[in-house]
């Protein structure tokens, strides 16, 4: 079945080019936009479900159907309504997934669990020109559908680290930094913050840290600071970062 769609997928890129000739698509300048994807997407025949989903051919494809990828429910409903990842609809997606699927769902409540925007409408183009071009290998991909079924991170707790990178737009976001301030308020202020017992844990100074250094701190732990990969997810862990790194921090 994965096999049958193969050239479907091809003929569909070749559609995208031809449809509009005025802007084309340019799958090799997608392939530097798609950068921005990989801390948290994977394509090819090896490709795992990371933080998001596997995103070989996933243009034209029925959103949220990466098999063993569990997606929020907001997602999933628009799926239920028969949303398929054409152009249009990826192109919208990606400028703001939560305010897309808000717009969708009619529903204001809807949430995104992908966090990360992409504003311009070129790149918006080129890196899907160049998703179209993912077909994976699907033989490889249901060998290994078992093994990769239940996602998270083969990657060691290093891997995870470097493989972070902070985008002034994902820091910005307010979604973001009230996820990222919920958690705080439910775990860290145990021990830091103006609540906490004093001694319990140093005063932070946001302004000293680089978001990756507050990343790996969360992620992996330091001395007396617990680490907390085992109760966040890597994404969860990147929002309380913007929220520590947020003019609006107080510690
Ligand atoms: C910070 C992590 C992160 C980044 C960066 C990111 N995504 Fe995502 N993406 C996700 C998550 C998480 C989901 C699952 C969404 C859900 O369950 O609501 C997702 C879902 C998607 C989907 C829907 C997939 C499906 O099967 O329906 C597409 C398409 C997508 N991302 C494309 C991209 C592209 C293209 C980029 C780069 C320009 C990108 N993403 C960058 C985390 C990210
Ligand atoms: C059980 C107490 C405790 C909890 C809960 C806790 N921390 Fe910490 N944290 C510490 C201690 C103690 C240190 C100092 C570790 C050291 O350098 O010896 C620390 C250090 C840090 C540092 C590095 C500070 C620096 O100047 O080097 C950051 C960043 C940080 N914590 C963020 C957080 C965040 C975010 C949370 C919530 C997810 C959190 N901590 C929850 C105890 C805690």
């Amino acid at each position: 079945m994965m096999l049958k769609s193969l050239p479907l997928l091809f003929s569909f890129a070749v559609m995208l080019f031809a449809a509009t000739p005025g802007q084309a698509q340019d799958a090799d300048a997608g392939e530097k936009v798609y950068k921005k994807c990989k801390a948290c997407h994977q394509v090819g025949p090896d490709a795992k479900h990371r933080t998001g989903p596997i995103l070989n051919g996933v243009v034209d494809r029925a959103a949220a159907s990466a098999e063993g990828y569990k997606y929020k429910k907001s997602i999933v409903a628009a799926a239920e309504q028969g949303l398929v990842w054409d152009e249009a609809q990826l192109m919208q997606y990606l400028s703001n997934p939560t305010q897309y699927l808000r717009a969708y769902l009619d529903n204001p409540k809807a949430k995104s669990a992908m966090t990360f925007k992409l504003k311009n409408e070129q790149e918006q183009r080129d890196v899907i020109a160049f998703l179209a071009a993912q077909s994976g290998d699907a033989v490889a991909k249901e060998d290994t559908a078992e093994t990769t079924a239940k996602a998270e991170p083969q990657l060691s707790a290093d891997e995870v680290v470097a493989a972070q990178v902070f985008t002034e737009e994902f820091l910005a976001d307010p979604v973001n930094f009230e996820a990222g301030k919920e958690m705080w308020f439910a775990q860290c202020t145990h021990c830091h913050g103006y609540k906490a017992y004093p001694g319990k844990a140093p005063k932070l100074k946001p302004g000293k840290y680089t978001p990756e250094f507050v990343f790996k701190r969360v992620y992996k732990g330091f001395k007396k600071m617990p680490e907390w990969h085992e109760t966040f997810s890597v994404d969860e862990i990147r929002q309380i970062v913007a929220y520590v790194k947020a003019p609006g921090f107080s510690p």
